[in-house]
């Protein structure tokens, strides 16, 4: 599962599952999204409060630790300085498990180096593993002055299958848009049926 990602700017980044220590690198990442504020729908207050808090909610998603068939969340790291994060997770009421979900999120300063795309390609993969098996829906929502996110998912095939109308009320009072995106993966063929002759 671990990956090295060349960047655009010609250095090198690893991409591999989360493990607890990661904690404290994460929420820096989070804090530092939601304070650049592109993108985000959360403020400070929602994400874990203390790198403790955090590291208890990574338990679930360490690996091999249990609920692998649910998700995967992976970081992507440069220098051992953790600079981004992806999950996708399984719906887990039993008419939903086909369809999952994925959210991505990079480091203010280290954008546009191509690891959104690694992380996203890494986390696309997850439906071909044994634990994703059977998931041929991928659905995402971002809001819709994201230029770059919905860039990004239109090139890996993500098409816009709804608007949700003033979803999203920015600090200032203003509204904003976001579009509810789903990529449909190719169902499984279908079992070689034998057929008897019946002459
Ligand atoms: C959106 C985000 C995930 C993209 O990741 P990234 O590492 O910055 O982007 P990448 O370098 O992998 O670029 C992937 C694609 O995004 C688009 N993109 C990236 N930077 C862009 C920019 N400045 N302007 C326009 N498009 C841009 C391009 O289509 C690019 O395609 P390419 O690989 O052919 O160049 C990242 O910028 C981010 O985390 N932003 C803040 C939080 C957020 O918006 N998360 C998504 C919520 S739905």
């Amino acid at each position: 599962m671990n990956r090295i990602v060349q960047l655009k700017n010609g250095g090198q980044a690893l991409v591999r599952p989360v493990v607890t220590g990661d904690a404290e690198g994460l929420l820096e990442v989070e804090r530092a999204i939601v304070r650049d504020g592109r993108g985000v729908v959360q403020d400070l207050e929602d994400l874990a409060s203390s790198v403790e808090e955090m590291a208890g909610g990574l338990q679930e998603w360490v690996s091999g630790k249990h609920s692998g068939w649910q998700g995967m969340l992976l970081v992507a790291l440069i220098s051992d300085r953790v600079v981004g994060s992806g999950l996708i997770h399984r719906f887990r009421p039993g008419r939903l498990r086909h369809v999952a979900q994925v959210e991505v999120g990079i480091h203010p300063d280290s954008q546009a180096l191509g690891l959104g795309r690694a992380l996203m390609d890494a986390l696309l993969g997850w439906p071909e593993t044994d634990n994703g098996s059977g998931v041929l829906r991928i659905e995402l929502s971002v809001r819709a002055d994201n230029d770059r996110a919905i860039r990004l998912y239109e090139s890996l095939g993500f098409h816009t299958e709804g608007t949700r109308r003033r979803l999203v009320r920015n600090p200032d009072g203003s509204f904003a848009d976001d579009h509810i995106m789903a990529l449909a993966l190719p169902p499984p063929p279908e079992p070689l049926q034998l057929v008897r002759d019946q002459r």
